[in-house]
């Protein structure tokens, strides 16, 4: 197990938070989640993008991000679908060992059709996810140690490919 912190990337609904938070108890490690940070310190992320707009919340995630990735002890972090958009982050996950969880639409539909919560899904959530996945796997591949196709797996095995890729040492 390498001594970095651990860091879960991918698009919304993907299983960043639930993967992230079974991998921590599995490992016995602290857990982060960074949208949940804001949330904590700003309120409902909706609100946020309601009332200052996306670059506000850009900009509290990046801090959020920031704090969590400067946290001394090794812990697994999960970051909102967008994090890895700011040039910051990008450069603070070099010092980490980043899994990107890889899935697709058919297994995200059913989560993304009711996904109030998320404002960058509003309207067609199937066109508007699917337009964002094709503009961010390319930046989610490049920052990426391990990647992990977890389609078809349940929780559990995600975490235990995640644990075997770890293992395997090349990370
Ligand atoms: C976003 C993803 C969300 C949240 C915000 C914006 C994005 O997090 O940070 O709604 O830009 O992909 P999840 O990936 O946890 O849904």
């Amino acid at each position: 197990m390498p001594e970095q912190h651990l860091v879960l990337i991918g698009l919304m609904a993907a299983g960043k938070s639930v993967v992230g938070r079974s991998f921590a108890a599995r490992h016995g490690l602290p857990y982060v989640d960074t949208d949940q940070l804001v949330v904590e310190e700003y309120g409902p992320i909706p609100e946020i993008f309601a009332n200052h707009g996306e670059r506000y919340f850009r900009e509290a995630e990046a801090r959020a991000v920031a704090g969590a990735l400067a946290a001394p002890e090794r812990s697994v972090v999960s970051l909102g679908g967008g994090a890895v958009l700011d040039s910051g982050t990008q450069q603070g996950l070099r010092e980490a060992t980043v899994v990107f969880l890889d899935t697709d639409l058919a297994t995200v539909r059913p989560r993304i059709s009711r996904s109030g919560h998320r404002p960058l899904l509003t309207g067609d959530p199937v066109v508007r996810w699917s337009a964002l996945a094709e503009e961010r796997r390319p930046i989610y591949e490049s920052l990426a140690d391990i990647v992990i196709d977890t389609r078809g797996l349940a929780v559990p095995e995600v975490v235990e490919r995640i644990t075997a890729a770890l293992d395997e040492g090349e990370h």
